[in-house]
């Protein structure tokens, strides 16, 4: 089968499209025929072996995909030609790819291959991240990072599909802001001077959560940002630097710093992730989710995704087109 592969650690240009084996079902796994990939920031972190999973190389990259069953085990409930999203979290860039049963999704008919693979890695982290993390109430404001990305656009419609109040955007463009209001957020600020921005929008409350996929200088303004009990969520460093936090500004407005591992959290309970897909999936047929989606690259063009990904020029979810739409 045609895959992509992570040979060296190069970088985003380094990527190869190379011939490989068909996976092995075996019995306990699902085979997909790949029609759609998501592609993510982690890969671009995982071309340079920065990310926090480091397989040996040569190495098959991509998380989450979207296809139809080839063969399934008996009693998953799957059925031959059934159409799915799913989350190998690593051989999504392939023509097929196994999966555990745990993390086969089944997809309704309304759903192109295209907007199924935008759906599992990023919502299913915005869910974890704010309603079992950031304990999200329903009327709760909520502040997004990067929030034209794949997981800040994922944030903001997972919050207002689960009762937030105002959901505030913030972006490096306003073209970035355009496509945040167009994902469902009520308005947007730019990033820089996003803190006073905020302080006028709130009147001078401040926010209840605030979905950090960004991190780097901007932390302390975030923490300034939230209102009394406020929750910052954790969730990446797309900014390139890690935060530090004095923590004498948590003690004064009883303020929470909540990390996000949603995979480390999932990947150990057994049917997590098939619960967190039933309460996504009557938002997903009820329209209120509907990923914003960015580019679809074939497979040879792969690195442009990445590199697009790494140059900050992605809106939206890019996707890897493996076998066309459907
Ligand atoms: N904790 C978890 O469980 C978990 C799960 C999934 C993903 N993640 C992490 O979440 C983060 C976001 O992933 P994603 O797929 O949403 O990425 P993405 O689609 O590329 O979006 C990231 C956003 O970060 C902003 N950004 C700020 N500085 C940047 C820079 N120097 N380079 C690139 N982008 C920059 C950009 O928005 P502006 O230009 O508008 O600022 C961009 O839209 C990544 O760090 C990823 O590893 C964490």
């Amino acid at each position: 089968m045609k895959t992509v592969q992570i040979t060296t650690l190069g970088g985003p240009t380094s990527l190869e499209l190379l011939d490989a084996p068909n996976p092995d079902a075996g019995s306990s796994t699902v085979l997909i025929d790949v029609h759609a990939a998501g592609i993510a920031f982690p890969e671009v972190l995982q071309s340079r072996g920065q990310y926090q999973v480091k397989p040996d190389l040569p190495f098959i990259p991509g998380a989450e995909v979207a296809g139809t069953v080839v063969s399934a085990p008996e009693d998953s409930g799957l059925a031959v030609g059934q159409r799915v999203a799913a989350l190998p979290f690593l051989g999504a860039f392939a023509e097929q790819v196994a999966c555990s049963p745990e993390a086969v999704f089944p997809i309704p008919d309304s759903l192109s291959f295209e907007a199924a693979a935008a759906i599992p890695f990023n919502y299913l982290t915005a869910h974890f991240a704010l309603l079992r993390r950031g304990r999200l109430a329903a009327g709760e404001s909520v502040l997004v990072h990067g929030a034209a990305g794949g997981v800040g656009s994922a944030a903001i419609q997972v919050a207002k599909a689960f009762g937030a109040g105002r959901v505030i955007s913030v972006t490096s463009t306003p073209e970035k802001g355009a496509a945040a209001v167009a994902a469902g957020s009520d308005e947007y600020v730019l990033a820089d001077g996003f803190r006073d921005a905020v302080k006028e929008l709130t009147g001078g409350k401040g926010v209840d959560v605030v979905v950090d996929t960004v991190g780097g200088d901007r932390f302390t303004d975030s923490l300034r940002s939230l209102a009394a009990n406020g929750r910052i969520l954790v969730i990446g460093f797309t900014g390139g630097s890690i935060p530090e936090v004095k923590v004498n500004r948590l003690l004064l407005n009883n303020l929470d710093v909540v990390g996000v591992a949603w995979g480390a959290y999932a990947t150990v309970r057994p049917g997590y992730l098939q619960g967190q897909w039933a309460e996504l999936l009557p938002k997903i047929e009820a329209g209120g989710i509907v990923p914003l989606m960015g580019d679809v690259y074939p497979m040879e063009k792969v690195s442009d995704a990445l590199i697009a990904i790494d140059e900050r020029r992605a809106v939206g979810k890019l996707i890897l087109g493996v076998r066309g739409s459907g």
